[in-house]
């Protein structure tokens, strides 16, 4: 068996992969584990901050190196920050790795994230910015996924088992 992560949760802000990565942990067995816990605990200041005083290709950079430690020493779940694909060395670590892509359409997203106060990157007409979001990063997304499930109109638990059933794991 190699070690690396058994499943990593990758999609859009709102798409569960916190609340999913939970689930999918304890169904598991197995720890769970959210890139973007780690840089706040790394940094000792919240995301928004570092977006806001340092700007996005530091947080970008911060995300890599993040990541680049998750996927070396986290055997259980793993969720990464809605972005973090876009970061071209952050594809390439997610290599050969069990990715799930949680995919979500934009009213959903709408819907479920609002205006988005706490997330720096929705400040401004959040569906316009939504629509050209998940247009830019869908290609990323589905390009380091080994499994695409859609998440509309299912709960947390389906989107488990369909993630379960996708990367054929067996729960505990
Ligand atoms: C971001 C998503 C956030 C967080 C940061 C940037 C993005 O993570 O990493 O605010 O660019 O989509 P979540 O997807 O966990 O909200």
């Amino acid at each position: 068996m190699t070690g690396g992560p058994l499943v990593v949760l990758v999609g859009p802000m709102g798409s569960g992969k916190s609340t999913v990565g939970a689930l999918l942990a304890e169904r598991l067995g197995v720890a769970y584990r959210d890139t973007d816990a780690d840089i706040v605990a790394a940094q000792g200041r919240e995301i928004s901050d570092i977006f806001v005083d340092e700007g996005e290709p530091h947080f970008r950079e911060l995300e890599r190196q993040a990541v680049a430690t998750a996927v070396a020493e986290h055997t259980g779940v793993l969720a990464l920050g809605g972005g973090a694909v876009l970061d071209p060395g952050t594809r390439a670590l997610l290599a050969g790795l069990p990715v799930a892509y949680l995919s979500m359409d934009v009213e959903e997203a709408v819907r479920r994230v609002g205006l988005g106060a706490a997330r720096p990157l929705l400040a401004v007409n959040p569906r316009r910015q939504w629509r050209e979001l998940m247009e830019a990063r869908r290609p990323l997304y589905t390009e380091v996924a080994r499994v695409v499930v859609a998440t509309d109109e299912r709960t947390p638990e389906e989107v488990a088992q369909a993630i379960l059933d996708a990367l054929e794991l067996k729960d505990v």
